[in-house]
């Protein structure tokens, strides 16, 4: 039982038999630390616990943690490769109580699990106890029979650092510890842990137990912990060196077997003059993989940028073994044949991990040869031992892609330097100057403070595409466009973390909301009303209004997205992918995305296309689109160029400005000849957030589809639980009017049809039985509706003048010609009363237009109905008035314009 998945699974079910839970790995990128940069210890999930600010059903705990110690405080990457025992990657056995056992117990179980478990000999051991701590010392006595010069007190360093006592960070739960150490034997130098030679490599820390007891706070006070808790950290690599007959980790089984597979595929010696290029390789591997298994991408800031770090480094190395191609993505099979068992995240992203390695390793690759030679170019032209100016140093940062470290591991085989005040010099030259040419594009000069935080603080942590909780450090304020240094109760003002959860506005999907908590006093609460990108995209920044507690600069705090907000856009961005395709296949390829709205109660899509959609096209993009959703397959998410983006089909935003790197979201399958494996229905650049299958979408509704603007048309449209109530919404409405017609389906239709011509039919009847009515009246000499007109001469025009009920004003022309006709020549003035409201029409012949005008008629009769104006042409006008008890008066106005 050597091997180190056996010491692995010994580990925690030694654990698991003495009531301990088995708790899988925490993410490399931890959730619930505000400040801390990759999970480092095995504690780090379990903080609040000790803490007691929460509770689990279980109070012993047993995990292997992955732990990456690069970048941030603890920062290893410089010596890995170069010593037996630093690695970038590393996993950590570890056994916890919250408040349940304590030392007592924590010894005796951690010396049976040494000893007898893992049989290592009593003899070679020694322990360590905080110089005070007389309790562990007796126990150590008890439990394992130390002699006294066993057990070595370890006091505060001098000058400030203490050992034997440990702390996750500046703040958080701490305590003495004491350590477990192995004699690997004379053969190798080195003395007793605080002895002067305690550095050397004979004397081996395998195990920390923790005693946690107190919380460290900002300001340098303690409190005592509520309850007294245990936190253990075995580091599984020397435990494996040891018990394989080895001191050196990178000679274990884990490890040798990644450093042959590099040694196999460069065709050199595993331990030949190329011997440090695997171990960082192996090292190198192994810390990739993971943080990119965990959601981390490599970028130019942040955690993706020490991802990049590493990945660039570990490149260089391979470089110098000689290889010509990308090596590190052929490496991913083997790491996944030692680890994918007991990490199955990594099984699940072995494509994503090989394909990130693979474009970084090629890009990477164009630049190093020159990066290399310039490197030589400058050292050739230095004095002999001088350090290398900043600004080559920048230069190779900025021109060939080179991070720092890579030039200063580059420096170190030649015995030389960085300048890195210089360098630091030039990248804040550059900057300024970047900043300088944002101005020049014409935003406001009020935008600065937010170059000014971005300058200071850096971009963002997003880590909103794989959760919607973490824990950050309010970095800065902004109220009314100026920095500050707090906000208080009831204010509102934009707050920026140094990471989030909070998706900001951007690509058409709106800003997420949500609650910001301060980790000290949950009380205090400050509601998110939307998330921007600001400084040029870097800074997200959160607009909030307070509660009833401040929030100053420098607060942790909890921040977390309003859940079922983000999954309604969630799927409604996904949704605007299956149906940008779905319209590309109904209509054709000219449809390209215009424009488009992803908020939580709909989303809006604008494209290119210059007809109305027919019913048939809108119900196969409906179709379409719910088919996609039922597939219910996976919705993946890559990194690539966006050259090669383009060339696995994806949709690219015309336009729109690509960086180096784009995301590529793909979803549906379907034999399209798109997408890595040609099968791969919708491929499209995007920075959003989206389902994790498409099934998550549930539904999809076209609710309109109208003109936008020329030769673009916009689909408005529901997804989930809003398409539903509108599905249903529509169905209600459509029993409820089957249930009126008492027919169902195509009958309901066709009744509907039919009563509508119906309509139409009698409609006509009626209007020409009321013409026929009025008619009627006027011939009948005082019988008919109108109270009967006959038809006079004016001044040797016949006028013929009628008021008259029940006609509209619809009616009136045709009734005019009728009269016209009826008299032959001369005019006509008819009043209808329409509900006390009156319409005018006057008509008159043709041979008569030169002596009167309709109009003069219609405008005299309108002005005594109380209304105005009236207009048409000579021989028919119309008008209106609001009072049709004056007919009379208006005849007679009429009559005075004949001059009668
Ligand atoms: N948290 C302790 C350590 O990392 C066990 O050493």
């Amino acid at each position: 039982m050597t091997g180190l998945a056996d010491i692995r699974s010994t580990f925690l079910g030694y654990f698991e038999k003495q009531g301990h839970r088995v708790v899988p790995s925490s993410p490399l990128v931890p959730r619930n630390d505000p400040t801390l940069m990759f999970a480092n210890s095995g504690m780090v999930q379990f903080k609040n616990l000790f803490t007691g600010v929460e509770t689990r059903d279980y109070t012993r705990a047993t995990t292997a943690q992955k732990c990456v110690r690069a970048g941030g405080k603890h920062n290893d990457l410089d010596n890995v490769g170069y010593t037996a025992r630093h690695h970038t990657f590393f996993e950590m056995l570890g056994n916890f109580s919250f408040g349940d056992y304590f030392k007592s117990d924590a010894i005796p179980f951690a010396w049976e699990l040494v000893t007898k478990e893992l049989g290592i000999p009593k003899d070679k051991l020694l322990v360590t106890v905080y110089k005070t701590d007389d309790e562990a010392a007796e126990i150590w006595k008890k439990v394992a029979g130390l002699t006294d010069d066993r057990i070595i007190r370890i006091g505060d360093k001098p000058g400030g650092g203490s050992d034997n006592f440990w702390q996750m960070g500046p703040t958080g739960p701490c305590g003495p510890c004491t350590e477990i150490f192995y004699d690997h034997g004379d053969k190798y130098w080195g003395g007793p842990p605080g002895s002067p030679e305690e550095d050397g490599d004979r004397f081996i820390e395998i195990w920390n137990l923790v005693f946690m007891q107190f919380e460290q706070f900002e300001d340098g006070s303690r409190r005592d912990l509520e309850a007294q808790s245990i936190d253990t950290g075995m580091g599984i690599e020397r435990v494996a060196a040891l018990l394989q007959g080895t001191n050196d980790n990178y000679a274990t089984d884990l490890m040798r077997a990644l450093i042959e597979a590099s040694a196999h595929a460069t065709s050199t010696e595993p331990d030949g003059p190329g011997k440090t290029h695997h171990r960082v390789i192996a090292d190198h591997l192994r810390s990739t993989s993971f943080l990119i298994a965990d959601g981390v991408m490599p970028s130019n800031d942040g955690r993706g940028y020490v991802l990049r770090r590493i990945m660039r480094r570990a490149m260089r190395h391979a470089h110098l073994l000689g290889a010509k191609d990308p090596l590190m993505y052929r490496l991913v099979p083997e790491l996944v044949r030692q680890m994918g068992e007991a990490y199955p995240e990594l099984r699940a992203a072995r494509a994503l991990i090989e394909e990130t390695l693979k474009l970084e390793e090629t890009r990477f690759r164009t630049t190093l040869d020159r990066g290399l030679k310039l490197l030589d170019d400058e050292l050739g032209g230095l004095a002999e031992g001088a350090a290398l100016p900043g600004e080559a140093a920048f230069k190779l940062y900025d021109t060939y892609g080179f991070p720092l470290d890579l030039t200063q591991d580059a420096l170190r085989e030649k015995g030389r330097t960085v300048d890195t005040d210089g360098f630091d010099a030039a990248m804040a030259e550059q900057k300024a100057k970047a900043r300088a040419a944002w101005a020049g594009t014409g935003e406001s000069a009020d935008l600065s403070v937010w170059f000014d935080i971005a300058d200071q603080h850096g971009a963002t942590d997003f880590l909103g595409y794989d959760t919607e909780q973490a824990e950050g450090v309010v970095l800065a304020i902004v109220k009314d466009g100026a920095e500050v240094k707090a906000l208080e109760p009831g204010e509102s003002g934009w707050i920026i973390a140094n990471q989030t959860p909070f998706y900001g506005e951007s690509g058409g999907q709106v800003g997420d909301t949500g609650w910001l908590r301060r980790l000290e006093d949950e009380d205090h609460i400050a509601t998110v009303t939307d998330t921007q990108k600001m400084g040029g995209g870097k800074v997200f920044a959160h607009n909030v209004t307070l509660g009833t507690g401040a929030f100053r600069v420098g607060d942790p705090v909890a921040l977390e997205v309003d859940h079922a907000r983000r999954s309604t856009i969630r799927a409604n961005h996904s949704a605007t992918h299956l149906l940008h395709e779905a319209l590309r296949e109904a209509l054709g390829d000219h449809v390209a995305q215009r424009g488009s709205l992803n908020a939580p109660d709909r989303l809006r899509f604008d494209f290119s296309h210059s007809q109305a959609l027919t019913a048939d096209q809108i119900a196969q993009v409906e179709r379409e689109v719910n088919a996609f959703i039922r597939q219910n397959s996976a919705v993946d998410t890559r990194i690539m160029t966006p050259d090669d983006a383009r060339a696995l089909g994806a949709q690219a935003l015309f336009g729109e400005k690509y960086g180096d790197e784009v995301r590529v979201v793909s979803m549906g399958r379907k034999d399209t000849g798109k997408g890595a494996d040609g099968n791969t229905y919708s491929l499209e650049l995007c920075g959003g957030t989206h389902v994790t299958r498409t099934g998550d979408i549930g539904a999809f509704a076209l609710t309109s589809e109208t003109a936008s603007s020329a030769g673009v048309r916009r689909i408005e449209a529901l997804t989930g639980q809003a398409a539903m109530a509108e599905l249903r919404g529509r169905d209600r409405a459509l029993s409820a009017i089957e249930g009126m017609l008492k027919a169902t389906g195509e009958d309901a239709v066709a009744r509907v049809k039919a009563m509508m011509e119906e309509r139409r039919a009698l409609q006509n009847e009626v209007a020409q039985l009321r013409r026929d009515l009025a008619m009627a009246g006027a011939g009948s000499g005082g019988t008919g509706q109108g109270g009967g007109a006959e038809a006079r001469d004016i001044n040797g025009v016949k006028f013929l003048a009628q008021s008259l009920t029940g006609v509209s004003g619809k009616d009136l022309p045709a009734l005019i010609d009728q009269f016209k006709a009826q008299i032959g020549s001369g005019a006509v003035l008819l009043i209808a009363d329409t509900g006390g409201k009156a319409a005018v029409a006057a008509g008159v012949t043709e041979d008569m237009t030169a002596r009167v005008s309709a109009v003069d008629l219609v405008r005299a009769a309108v002005e005594k109905l109380g209304g105005k104006g009236g207009g048409g042409r000579p021989d028919m006008a119309q008008g209106g008035g609001a009072d049709a008890s004056a007919a009379g008066e208006a005849i007679k106005a009429a009559e005075a314009v004949l001059g009668g």
